[in-house]
């Protein structure tokens, strides 16, 4: 299966990189329909589910890996993971992955999205404080919140489109722009998440 499409729509917002019109079709289907029918979640947070991909363990990621590492120059691949959002809420509060590199893909249809002013992603290009561990930078959204606050940093705001891929450090602090489908089973959001090169802290598998 070809997975990376060649009429790519490239743009670039700082060291954000936004490409449009990212995966084939088959690919994007293949990545909707796998979480739309899915029963069994790694994970169940509040408000979405996931699956987690690791190296050698999912044979679609391993493709998708295998065709951007060389064409986008990213580091190794650690990690990815699917999310389906099952209800309309906050989404993904805000916090750092210890990544160099994330890509987010939204894999849902533009048609599900019911309020066109959210669903995307917002980026703080900010990195956590040193001394701060793994609990605070990715599992504490009001010291988060508070340090954003602090350092007077207001978020890039990337607009939700289907088959959008992001690329940016993964260090940032970064966040879902709320959570707004349409009702019905096949509009539920859907976002693949790939994660490249160690950040924050060393030897980590974490997300
Ligand atoms: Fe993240």
């Amino acid at each position: 299966m070809k997975i990376i499409n060649d009429n790519h729509i490239i743009s670039n917002i700082d060291d954000i990189k936004i490409v449009d019109n990212f995966f084939t079709e088959e690919c994007l289907q293949a990545l909707k329909y796998r979480m739309l029918f899915c029963k069994y979640f790694d994970k169940k947070y509040d408000g979405y589910y996931a699956i987690d991909y690791f190296p050698n363990q999912d044979y679609l990621t391993d493709l998708i890996v295998n065709e951007i590492q060389p064409k986008f120059n990213l580091p190794k691949f650690n990690r990815g993971w699917s999310f389906v959002y099952t209800e309309n809420k906050d989404g993904v509060n805000v916090h750092c992955d210890p990544s160099i590199i994330n890509m987010n893909v939204w894999v849902s249809s533009d048609e599900s999205v019911l309020d066109q002013n959210k669903n995307g992603l917002d980026i703080y290009r900010l990195l956590p404080p040193n001394n701060w561990e793994r609990k605070d930078w990715n599992n504490n959204a009001s010291k988060s919140l508070q340090y954003i606050r602090e350092m007077k940093i207001s978020p890039t705001k990337i607009n939700y489109k289907s088959n959008r891929a992001i690329f940016f450090n993964g260090a940032y602090f970064h966040k879902t722009n709320q959570v707004s489908m349409k009702k019905g089973y096949e509009n539920m959001r859907i976002s693949y998440t790939l994660l490249f090169g160690q950040n924050l802290e060393k030897n980590s598998n974490d997300k």
